[in-house]
């Protein structure tokens, strides 16, 4: 009954009299407060006044199992879906389930996370309201050593989405990071459960600032969102939506070529520092190469001073760009 009290007042687009629904769904005045209240809750703004009803009011970004299953239009992503407004980390859920056999494409997202995981241990912020934090299972037929490609083809889709939604250019720092003028608006974290040879299942976690406007300190320089770079804001559902369709089709094709060659004109095409001075730095050493694209595996193609080719593993070394963070 919630859901079609929703869809009443939506359609509606004025108020909605308290007995028209008590006849409507043949239950008390109480039952369809209840209902009412039931989605405030979930962050609906909706107007209650003695002698009129209920009346919608549609300003704020809900992030809801409604709201994305309606911006929903990819095939397999989702179908299984958790939609929490407070969760510790989607990751962490999303193993839970993939422990317990859901299937491929289920799918977590959150409002606001209190315990949010970022990569080599770091902690990722998600702002309730304004950032969206999501978590997709999948169970690919690819050998384990090659599933941190996923995380590049995450970031392809991501970039995708974003323009799709917003119309922001963004850029790809190799190898996940979703960037716009030097400045971080996403971050991608894969995580594997596997045995010997084969991949049980993986974690992609997805991690947007879509509308947060203020950073701690020493991230300010460093991170953006959505808004700030646009001054529009965008409904998440609609951006998770449209990642979701583009990493369907991208990740149909990666399975398929068991590598990233079909991705890589894309790839190269929105990376960022391509073609620029980059510093390499592992505990030993700390050298310079030019960036010349990625490998179909997902390592950095660099050229050294000297001449040489060398293919960079992410995970090996931290690669940076010589006059700026990218
Ligand atoms: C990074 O450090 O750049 C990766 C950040 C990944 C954050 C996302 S938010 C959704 C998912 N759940 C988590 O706990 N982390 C990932």
């Amino acid at each position: 009954m919630k859901r079609e009290i929703l869809e009443i007042l939506r359609e509606r687009k004025d108020f909605v009299s308290g007995e028209e629904l008590c006849r409507k769904f043949g239950v008390s005045r109480t039952a369809v407060w209840k209902a009412v209240r039931s989605l405030t809750e979930e962050g609906y703004q909706i107007e209650a006044v003695r002698s009129k009803g209920y009346r919608l009011i549609e300003s704020a970004d809900v992030l809801s199992e409604e709201s994305v299953r309606r911006e929903l239009t990819a095939r397999w992503t989702g179908r299984v879906l958790e939609v929490y407004d407070e969760i510790g980390s989607t990751n962490d859920r999303v193993r839970e389930l993939g422990e317990a056999g859901a299937p491929e494409g289920t799918l977590v997202a959150a409002n606001h996370q209190t315990a949010g995981k970022g990569r080599r241990g770091r902690v990722w912020q998600t702002p309730a309201g304004t950032a969206l934090a999501f978590s997709l299972l999948l169970r690919p037929q690819i050998p384990p050593e090659r599933v941190s490609m996923l995380t590049l083809a995450a970031a392809v889709a991501v970039r995708r989405g974003i323009e799709k939604a917003s119309g922001l250019a963004c850029r790809i720092k190799w190898p996940n990071d979703i960037v716009h003028d030097g400045k971080k608006i996403c971050g991608i974290l894969t995580e594997l459960s596997a045995e010997m040879e084969q991949v049980r299942f993986c974690i992609v976690g997805i991690g947007i600032n879509v509308t947060v406007q203020s950073f701690p300190p020493e991230l300010s320089d460093k991170a953006a969102s959505i808004l700030t770079e646009t001054g529009r804001a965008v409904s998440r559902s609609v951006l998770l939506g449209d990642i979701l369709t583009a990493f369907e089709e991208i990740y149909a094709d990666v399975v398929r070529t068991q590598d990233l060659s079909s991705l890589i004109p894309e790839y190269e095409q929105n990376m960022a520092g391509i073609g620029e001075p980059v510093v390499i730095e592992d505990p030993q050493h700390r050298r310079q190469a030019e960036c010349q694209g990625i490998s179909p595996l997902g390592a950095m193609r660099v050229k050294n001073p000297d001449g040489t080719e060398e293919n960079i593993i992410s995970g090996e070394v931290s690669v940076r760009g010589l006059y700026r963070y990218i």
